[in-house]
C-alpha cells in the first residue's frame, strides 16, 4: 500500500543525542555543559515582566538584541542573525548554502549536531578525524576541502575535547582553502578560553575576511541554554541570506528580553565564567595529579579520552550520581559543575585509576 515517505538520509539520520537528565539517585547533571548557576534575578525579572505581553509576537526582526549584539561586538546591525540556539544559526546558515552533493568539512570528534544539520540541509559531511592529542588536524581538514566544499566548520574550543584554536591556525585555513567556502568559527564556549599561547580575535578577522562567520550563543556564559538564543557575526550580504532562510519569529520575546539583560549585565555573568574556569583548573590539576592525560580544557567541560572504556567509566560516575556524556569508542566528557559536584568528579576518577582503567 502506498504511504507517505521521507528522504531516505532523513530517515537514516543519527538522532541527536542530548546530555541525559538526571532522574532517581543521579543528582548532578554534567552531561550538557550547562551554567551551574541559575539566572541572575535581574534577568529573572525582565523575563517575568515580559511574560505578561506573551499574547503578542515578538519582535521578528529581534531588533533589540541584535542592537545590543552589534553595539557589544563593535559591528553594524546588518552583521548580526539571531536564532533558537546557536544550533538554529547554524541550520539557518547551511540550509542557505549548500545544496545535494555540497560538501561540509568539520572536525571529528567535535559537537555532535554537524553532521546532523549537514544532512538535513541535504549536503554530505565530510568528518576529519583529530589529531591524536584531541585538536583539529588542520593540514587534514585542508587537504578534505574539494571543489564541492561549501563550508568549514572550526569549533573553538572543540566540543567534547577541549582545545581552542589560535589566530595563526585559523589564518593557515584561510589561506589555504578557496575564496568561496564559507569558515564557521563557531566559539560557543569562548568566554571560558584563558592563557592561550596565541588567542584568537574572530571579530576581527571577520572585518579582514568575507568568509569568516562567527558563531556565539547565549546558552553558557550567560546562562540562558533554556531560553534558546544564539547568533552569528558576518558580512552583511551573507547574513542577509541566512535572515531570509530563518524560521519566522525563531527567537522567542521571552528569549530577547533575557539577552538583552543578560548583555547588560555582562560583568556579574562573567565573573560566574570566572568562578567556573577557576574549578576547572582546580579539577584539572587533581586529575593530572591522579595521572590522567587530559587535553587542554578551554570550555567549561573536561575530556576523559578513554576510548572502548567510555561507557565503564561513565557508569562510574553514574554510580556515584553523577551524570555525565559518554561517546562510545571515545570518551567521556564531564561538564564542570558547582565544587561538591566536581569533587564526586575527581573522587571517581581517582578510583577508576586506582582500579586500573586506562589514562587517556
Ligand atoms: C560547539 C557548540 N556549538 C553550538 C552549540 C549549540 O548551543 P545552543 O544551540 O544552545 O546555542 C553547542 C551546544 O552544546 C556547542 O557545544
Amino acid at each position: 500500500m502506498a504511504k507517505v515517505t521521507l528522504r531516505d538520509d532523513i530517515t537514516a539520520l543519527p538522532s541527536y543525542v542530548a546530555g541525559a537528565r538526571p532522574s532517581g539517585s543521579l543528582t548532578e547533571k554534567l552531561s550538557s555543559n550547562e551554567n551551574p548557576y541559575p539566572p541572575l534575578p535581574r534577568v529573572v525579572t525582565a523575563v517575568a515582566d515580559a511574560a505578561t505581553d506573551m499574547n503578542r509576537y515578538p519582535d521578528m526582526a529581534a531588533a533589540g538584541v541584535r542592537e545590543a549584539i552589534a553595539a557589544y561586538h563593535g559591528v553594524r546591525e546588518d552583521q548580526v542573525v539571531v536564532g533558537n540556539g546557536s544550533v538554529g544559526v547554524l541550520e539557518t546558515i547551511l540550509r542557505a548554502l549548500t545544496s545535494a552533493g555540497d560538501e561540509v568539512v568539520f572536525a571529528w570528534r567535535s559537537f555532535e549536531a554537524y553532521p546532523i544539520l549537514t544532512q538535513v540541509a541535504g549536503a554530505t559531511p565530510v568528518p576529519v578525524p583529530l589529531t591524536a592529542g584531541a585538536e583539529h588536524d588542520l593540514e587534514a581538514m585542508i587537504a578534505a576541502v574539494t571543489p564541492r566544499t561549501k563550508a568549514v566548520l572550526l569549533c573553538t574550543p572543540n566540543n567534547p575535547t577541549g582545545p581552542a584554536l589560535g589566530t595563526a591556525q585559523v589564518r593557515r585555513v584561510l589561506e589555504s582553502v578557496p575564496k568561496d567556502v564559507l569558515v564557521v568559527i563557531d566559539e560557543a564556549y569562548v568566554e571560558f578560553i584563558r592563557d592561550q599561547a596565541d588567542p584568537l580575535d574572530s571579530v576581527a578577522l571577520l572585518r579582514e575576511d568575507p568568509r569568516v562567520v562567527v558563531l556565539r550563543t547565549f546558552s553558557k556564559a550567560y546562562g540562558l541554554a533554556g531560553l534558546r538564543v544564539g547568533y552569528a557575526l558576518g558580512r552583511a550580504r551573507l547574513i542577509a541570506g541566512f535572515q531570509a532562510t530563518t524560521t519566522p519569529f525563531a527567537v522567542n520575546a521571552l528569549a530577547q528580553t533575557a539577552a538583552v539583560e543578560s548583555l547588560a549585565a555582562q560583568d556579574e555573568l562573567l565573573a560566574r565564567v570566572d568562578a567556573v574556569v577557576a574549578e576547572r583548573t582546580r579539577v584539572l590539576a587533581a586529575l593530572r595529579q591522579q595521572g590522567w592525560s587530559i587535553p587542554d580544557a578551554q570550555g567549561n567541560f573536561v575530556w576523559f579520552g578513554v576510548g572502548d572504556a567510555a561507557g565503564v567509566l561513565a557508569t562510574a560516575f553514574a554510580r556515584a550520581g553523577v551524570l555525565v556524556r559518554p561517546f562510545a569508542g571515545d570518551g567521556v566528557r564531564v561538564t564542570i559543575g558547582e565544587p561538591e559536584a566536581n569533587d564526586i568528579v575527581i573522587a571517581v576518577a581517582g578510583e577508576f585509576l586506582a582500579a586500573g582503567a586506562p589514562t587517556s
